[in-house]
């Protein structure tokens, strides 16, 4: 890593192994040098200490879209090439791509049928689902806990409280992978025709659902979100198709990387196992914990939507700044010894769930997942240990390991 400090230009290859296996000593030595620092390989300002990012989350005069002020044209902005208009089309109907007043109005539309499902109704299917696939796994020695047990898990809840059939949960697994290529550095043109692709096929199966449905209803959100389109058509057919790929894709991304990373930290600190394993009670505060200490989601991105100024950088209109979460949560000004996992830690104002108006809707779904699952591992599988030294995967923006082998 190169810092210049006069200019707070760093150079830091995202895909050099030695940062994304542990990207904190990283975030630890720009913080200190420069906390607001200029990324050259992605060439954008960011944000390391709690309080810039979060009141960048907060700030509205920072933006997920930028074309909802005037054409890009009229902006100034370089057009979408044409080969990626299909991907960028559907993320702009999502409510991620969308800023106010579209966004309120489609977020609590979308937040309206999720909070109907009542999530909590989904807690004994969590613990049904973990102890049969804990049962499944006892059958061998070892197995490789990312596939076997931290992916199954939220891929068929999503697909069940959405109402989308579980046999196309692997299928809608490599979608999903496919689609998120789209935001790591370095993505070739195959990578565009990939996401181009999914985005395409995961449309077209999910509008052949909708019509389904729309002649046989159910008691699932698919259901729910059609009769809020028929009802107020305030829903329009690609908003509906782009909040369901939307709902389950980031339904299960993130979930997954955090059961892996939660159960791989806490088999690296066995104090702090020993601790939740004698207090079972703790396990609130320990997912907060795991969701802190080994953030999923690293890096996302705001348009400046007003010349702005935060420290003594000033951000001009239509530029672009990003902020880092990992590095955020692990702000010493905020959180006491950040470097150290603390099942017991009672001040944790992690940010792992972003912030402001596109705070994580799903966060009580994937709270539910975790605080369910892992204590079931944890306690069907009490002598389970690492097999082998895990690695990261080289995918800096979504933290999660390779594989999680295990014996027990
Ligand atoms: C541990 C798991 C999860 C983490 C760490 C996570 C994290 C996040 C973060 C950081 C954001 C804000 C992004 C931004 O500000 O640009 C977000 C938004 C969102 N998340 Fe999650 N998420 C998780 C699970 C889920 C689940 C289970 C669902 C769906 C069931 C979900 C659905 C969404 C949606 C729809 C948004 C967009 C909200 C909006 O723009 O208003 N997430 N999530």
């Amino acid at each position: 890593m190169e810092i210049n400090l006069d200019t707070k230009y760093v150079k830091l290859d995202p895909k050099n192994p030695d940062f994304y296996q542990n990207p904190y000593p990283y975030y630890a030595e720009i913080r200190e040098k420069c906390p607001i620092f200029y990324w050259e390989d992605f060439n954008i300002w960011c944000f390391v200490n709690h309080a810039d990012v979060d009141a960048v989350l907060r700030n509205r005069d920072f933006g997920v879209q930028i074309d909802h002020l005037a054409p890009r044209e009229e902006l100034g902005l370089d057009q979408i090439p044409e080969n990626v208009k299909v991907f960028h089309n559907n993320d702009s109907h999502g409510i991620l791509g969308m800023e106010p007043p579209k966004h309120t109005q489609i977020r609590k539309l979308v937040q309206k049928s999720f909070m109907n499902r009542q999530i909590g109704g989904f807690k004994t299917r969590i613990e049904e689902l973990s102890h049969k696939l804990i049962d499944d796994i006892e059958k061998q020695e070892r197995t490789n806990l990312l596939e076997s047990f931290a992916t199954p898990i939220p891929i068929t809840i999503i697909a069940e409280l959405l109402g989308v059939p579980i046999e196309m949960g692997s299928q809608m697994f490599k979608w999903s992978h496919d689609m998120v290529r789209m935001y790591h550095l370095g993505k070739t043109e195959a990578d565009e025709a990939r996401a181009v692709k999914a985005t395409i096929e995961f449309s077209d199966y999910l509008r052949m659902h909708v019509a389904e449905r729309r002649s046989k209803p159910k008691d699932d959100l698919l259901t729910q979100l059609i009769e809020i389109q028929e009802e107020g058509e305030r829903l329009t057919e690609e908003e509906l198709i782009a909040n369901c790929i939307l709902l389950l894709n980031a339904g299960h991304e993130a979930t997954v990387n955090v059961i892996g990373n939660g159960i791989y930290a806490l088999l690296k600190n066995p104090d702090q196992l020993q601790i939740l394993r004698e207090h079972p009670e703790l396990i609130d505060r320990a997912v907060e914990e795991i969701l802190r200490y080994d953030t999923p989601l690293h890096f996302f991105k705001r348009w400046v939507l007003k010349d702005s100024q935060i420290g003594d950088i000033r951000f001009p209109f239509k530029t672009q700044v990003a902020v880092l979460l990992g590095a955020a949560n692990h702000d010493p000004g905020v959180f006491e010894n950040p470097e150290k996992l603390d099942v017991m830690r009672e001040y944790n104002p992690h940010l792992s769930f972003g912030g402001g108006i596109h705070f994580c809707v799903g966060a009580p779904l994937a709270r539910l997942e975790l605080q369910t699952a892992i204590p079931i591992i944890l306690e069907r599988l009490p002598n389970m240990q690492l097999e082998s030294e895990p690695l990261f995967a080289d995918t800096y923006h979504f933290r999660g390991l390779e594989s999680l082998v295990v014996r027990y």
